[in-house]
């Protein structure tokens, strides 16, 4: 699709991956929407980057997407790209009684926030000419890493979600994007490091920006991004390689 003249609203835009999209597609010529639950971050990001239009919502809070997806549609109707980006990356040990109220805030987060916003979404954009849905995944969508065994699920929810919606979507002019990304320096799991501004390792952003537009530009709708292209192609032959 083309990368200029829409409304984006974009799920977690106040680091990484999604932050990397907002600043892109603003400078392309897009209105840019973002969230987070970050007040602090928004409010730096709509300074530093005038023209970033911002919003405080908790994704993982089903009354919070309600108000975003009113509020949007609303105050920006021209809103015709959603992206699902926001994302958390828990570890949990399940030979043990897990702390359940962060496996739903993950699940919440990563999978039932995409199902959600999309459906409250798909109306709206099924009205306009050009429009999509942009759904980050992961390459450990296809291979698990088994030390987060709920995040790594989340992700093959989402890519097995994003097929079943494009074919729900194959009569309108909403395209269904996935974008699974490898691992890229973010602030992902960031939580978990003694040292915050410690690197998470992977790729840089900037990288993983580069080829994710080429991806969108050309229409390659389903997008394992550098290192994730080996996890989708090899699958979980991978699984050991992965987990030694
Ligand atoms: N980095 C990687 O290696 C990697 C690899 C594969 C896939 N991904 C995926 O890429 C996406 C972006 O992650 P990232 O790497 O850019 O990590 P990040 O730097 O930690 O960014 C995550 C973003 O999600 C937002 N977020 C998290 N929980 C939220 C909630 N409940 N409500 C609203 N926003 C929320 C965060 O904003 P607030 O904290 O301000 O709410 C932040 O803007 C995620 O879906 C992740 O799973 C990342």
């Amino acid at each position: 699709m083309k990368t200029t003249g829409h409304t984006i609203l974009i799920t977690g835009g106040t680091s990484g991956i999604g932050l990397a999209f907002a600043k892109e597609f603003q400078l392309l010529g897009n209105t840019v929407i973002i969230c987070g639950r970050r007040q602090s971050r928004l409010t730096e990001i709509e300074q530093s980057h005038r023209g970033i239009i911002t919003r405080v919502c908790d994704v993982a809070d089903s009354k919070d997407r309600e108000d975003l997806a009113h509020w949007v549609i609303s105050n920006y109707p021209g809103v015709n790209v959603l992206i699902n980006n926001a994302g958390v990356q828990l570890l949990a040990d399940l030979t043990k009684p897990v702390d359940l109220t962060r496996v739903n805030s993950e699940v919440e987060t990563n999978f039932i926030a995409p199902v959600h916003l999309t459906s409250l979404f798909a109306q709206h954009l099924s009205t306009k000419t050009d429009a999509a849905i942009i759904n980050i995944s992961s390459g450990l969508a296809f291979v698990p890493i088994a030390f987060m065994p709920v995040y790594c699920a989340t992700k093959a929810a989402i890519h097995s979600l994003t097929l079943s919606l494009r074919y729900q979507l194959r009569n309108t002019p909403v395209k269904v994007f996935e974008i699974a990304p490898p691992a890229v320096d973010t602030e992902l799991g960031s939580d978990r490091r003694a040292d915050k501004s410690q690197s998470h390792g992977g790729l840089a952003v900037q990288e993983f920006l580069k080829e994710a537009m080429e991806a969108i530009a050309n229409d390659t709708l389903e997008a394992p991004i550098a290192g994730a292209k080996n996890l989708r192609e090899k699958g979980e032959a991978m699984f050991a390689i992965m987990n030694s």
